[in-house]
């Protein structure tokens, strides 16, 4: 089985799908691997070191005539796979919702395309789920950059000139990046508080030493929810969430949110009129920003400054740690194609009645076949 690797080609992305220590893994189980030159080059893996754990380095035509799997961090443009193999797997972050086009395009080209941020949320997967590795350190990174744009210190010191208070750190949604975002502000020394909607989280927001703050008028989602993930919330819940907010963020100093809602836009959390409450040099970053936002006024790519608060919309967040990103997620696709891979054919198989198949694979033989895709009743969430 040929494994070719793409260079990334989206605007910001610094990632990249296989790094020199898969590349030799992915050589023992028998792949021959195939590099695009300069693949790894902004997320410091070189040329050179791929060559060295057993790939041969090519350019993008070869790669995709020769490769019967590609691997790739975001979706490559359906407009620069001229020459592809047909019937050729293609996994990587595909945004199926996003790019709907795109995917109808994958499937025109005859190849199959596997999205990786579709894979269940099951002990099974924990290894292979590029959602979780990725968010784990776009969450660290958003308190790292929190820390940098606040005026003041995050944790108290006495000092002979005085003392310092500690940062008050307000997380929203505490899923995988938002438990990384507690974590980081504790160990920066920030005084703790985390929201979600779901009640499982609350024994994590102790465990990790920070305080929970929830809704208790309105009965939030019991538990973990379908998939591990949350739904829409009712208009009774919201506006008890929208009071409970009001009265916290006010003592606030930094403001994660990441409070997400797979296939829907972000939850608007935070209104205009609630930043304009907090003391002038907070800072808000709004992890959610490429699914529409959780707070009010923010935009994509940019700083902005609402009300003396600065408001960060970074997008590609895990990007901005290329290098442990791409090892993490590189990782990710070395557990997918060595648990599907098959010794006697020499090649990694999706076998179509496989949990995990059905739910990342969205187009086959010319179709586009994803159940969750075509909205089709009794997918998993
Ligand atoms: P996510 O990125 O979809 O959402 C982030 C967080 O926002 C979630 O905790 C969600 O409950 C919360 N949220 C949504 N709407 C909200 C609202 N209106 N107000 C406040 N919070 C809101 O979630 P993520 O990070 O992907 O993880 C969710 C859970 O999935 C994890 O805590 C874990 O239990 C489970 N999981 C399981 C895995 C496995 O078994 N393979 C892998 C990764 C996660």
């Amino acid at each position: 089985m040929k494994i070719g690797v793409l260079k990334e080609t989206a605007a910001g992305e610094r990632r990249v799908a296989a790094t020199p220590e898969t590349v030799k893994k992915l050589a023992a189980l028998g792949a021959q691997v195939s590099i695009e030159a300069g693949a790894g080059a902004a997320s410091w893996f070189a040329d050179e070191d791929y060559a060295a754990a057993g790939a041969a380095i090519t350019d993008r035509a070869a790669l995709l005539a020769q490769s019967d799997v590609l691997l790739g961090v975001q979706g490559p443009d359906p407009a620069g796979l001229d020459g592809i193999k047909p019937g050729a797997v293609i996994t990587a972050i595909l945004n199926p919702f996003g790019e709907r086009a795109r995917v109808d395009a994958y499937a025109a080209l005859e190849i199959e395309a596997l999205a990786l941020e579709f894979m269940p949320r099951i002990t099974r997967c924990q290894s292979m789920d590029v959602l979780s590795s990725q968010s784990n350190l776009s969450g660290y990174s958003a308190v790292i950059e929190a820390a940098s744009q606040y005026g003041r210190a995050f944790p108290m010191m006495m000092t002979a000139a005085g003392t310092i208070t500690a940062a008050r750190v307000f997380v929203m949604g505490v899923g995988v990046a938002g438990l990384q975002a507690i974590a980081t502000a504790r160990r920066l020394g920030a005084q703790v508080s985390a929201t979600d909607v779901r009640s499982a989280t609350a024994e994590q927001i102790m465990s990790l030493g920070a305080k929970p703050i929830f809704v208790s008028a309105v009965a939030g989602i019991e538990g973990e929810g379908t998939g591990g993930y949350a739904t829409e919330m009712s208009d009774e819940y919201k506006a008890a969430q929208a009071q409970l907010v009001a009265s916290h963020i006010v003592k606030q100093d930094v403001v994660i949110t990441t409070a997400l809602i797979p296939g829907r836009p972000a939850p608007r959390l935070v209104t205009d009129a609630q930043i304009a409450t907090m003391r002038p040099g907070s800072v808000i970053v709004d992890l959610a920003v490429e699914q529409g936002g959780n707070v009010e006024g923010v935009v994509a790519g940019e700083i902005v400054e609402r009300h003396g608060v600065r408001i960060v919309g970074h997008t590609n967040v895990p990007s901005r740690l290329a290098a442990d990103a791409s090892a993490l997620y590189a990782r990710n696709l070395l557990n997918l194609l060595s648990a599907f891979w098959d010794k006697d054919a020499g090649r990694a198989q999706f076998p179509d009645e496989d949990e995990i198949t059905k739910a990342i694979r969205l187009t086959r033989s010319g179709k586009v076949v994803s159940e969750r895709l075509l909205g089709q009743p009794n997918h998993a969430h």
